[in-house]
């Protein structure tokens, strides 16, 4: 049986995304009304008319810029239902060398990472407390757990934003509203098409998936889709700086 909340509407930003289409569909196996916001949301029509088909569920299409930050209040505002879940996976890694040269294309990174998906999550956060409770989750990277020479300023997007989740989580913990923070490590998906990944490091868009769903029936706060990257990343944190600075990781 299933309590009211679990049939309450899930709402995923950037739902265009490889991982955002495939958390679409886990949650629609489980019966989950869906929204998809996208910046197109025209494109995904075939997705939505193929869940519809398959699981029987609702899909709602709504058009979604994550840097028009101040279109978020009427965005959300606009919601109805209330959503009780909602996954950010909206993302942009971005040009690190040309973001060390040209402030638009970092300012770029920062805003689609941290400042657009902040404002946006909180808001919707609000919103969530006000109705009595709801789940948020954000797309993390592990690149926000130090800043490497090959992507720091996607990292500190990413740093900045889990900060910011975890601020939430603090802030609103006793309003019933429960913030995940998901760190995937590698995945495979349009964002890293090209790149050499090792197996071992490297999540399928439905791994991610899953591990957000878990994350919200267990009530996790911070998730390492692979466990290994766990363990990688308290290795990288403790190199002492002197260290750390001379490495290529
Ligand atoms: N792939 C990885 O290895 C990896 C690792 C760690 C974390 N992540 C994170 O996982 C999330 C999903 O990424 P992905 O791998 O599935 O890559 P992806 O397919 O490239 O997804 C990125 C999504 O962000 C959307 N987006 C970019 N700018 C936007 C804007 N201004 N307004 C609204 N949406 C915008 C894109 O929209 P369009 O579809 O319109 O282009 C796209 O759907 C991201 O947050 C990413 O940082 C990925």
């Amino acid at each position: 049986m299933s309590s009211p909340e679990t049939k309450s509407p899930v709402l995923i930003l950037g739902a265009a995304s490889d991982i955002g289409r495939a958390i679409a569909r886990r949650y629609a196996e489980t019966g989950r009304p869906l929204v998809l916001a996208a910046r197109d949301p025209e494109r995904l029509e075939p997705d939505a008319a193929d869940l519809r088909l398959r699981f029987g569920v609702a899909v709602e299409l709504r058009a979604f810029d994550v840097l028009d930050i101040t279109g978020h209040p009427a965005f959300v505002n606009g919601l109805e239902p209330v959503p009780g879940t909602v996954v950010c996976t909206v993302g942009l890694l971005g040009d690190q060398a040309a973001a060390e040269r040209d402030p638009a294309a970092l300012e770029l990174i920062v805003a689609t990472n941290f400042t657009g998906p902040g404002v946006a999550l909180g808001l919707l956060a609000d919103r969530m407390a006000a109705a009595g409770g709801g789940t948020v989750i954000g797309i993390g990277s592990v690149a926000g757990d130090r800043g490497r020479a090959s992507n720091y300023i996607y990292g500190a997007a990413k740093a900045g934003l889990a900060a910011f989740l975890s601020g939430l989580r603090n802030r609103l913990y006793a309003k019933e509203v429960h913030v995940v923070t998901v760190k995937p490590g590698f995945v495979r998906t349009r964002m890293t098409e090209g790149m050499a990944l090792p197996a071992l490091l490297t999540a399928e868009p439905d791994e991610v998936a899953r591990a957000v769903m878990r994350a919200e029936t267990r009530r996790q706060d911070v998730v390492y889709v692979r466990s290994v990257w766990r363990l990688v990343m308290a290795v990288i944190r403790m190199l002492p700086e002197p260290v750390f600075k001379r490495t290529r990781l």
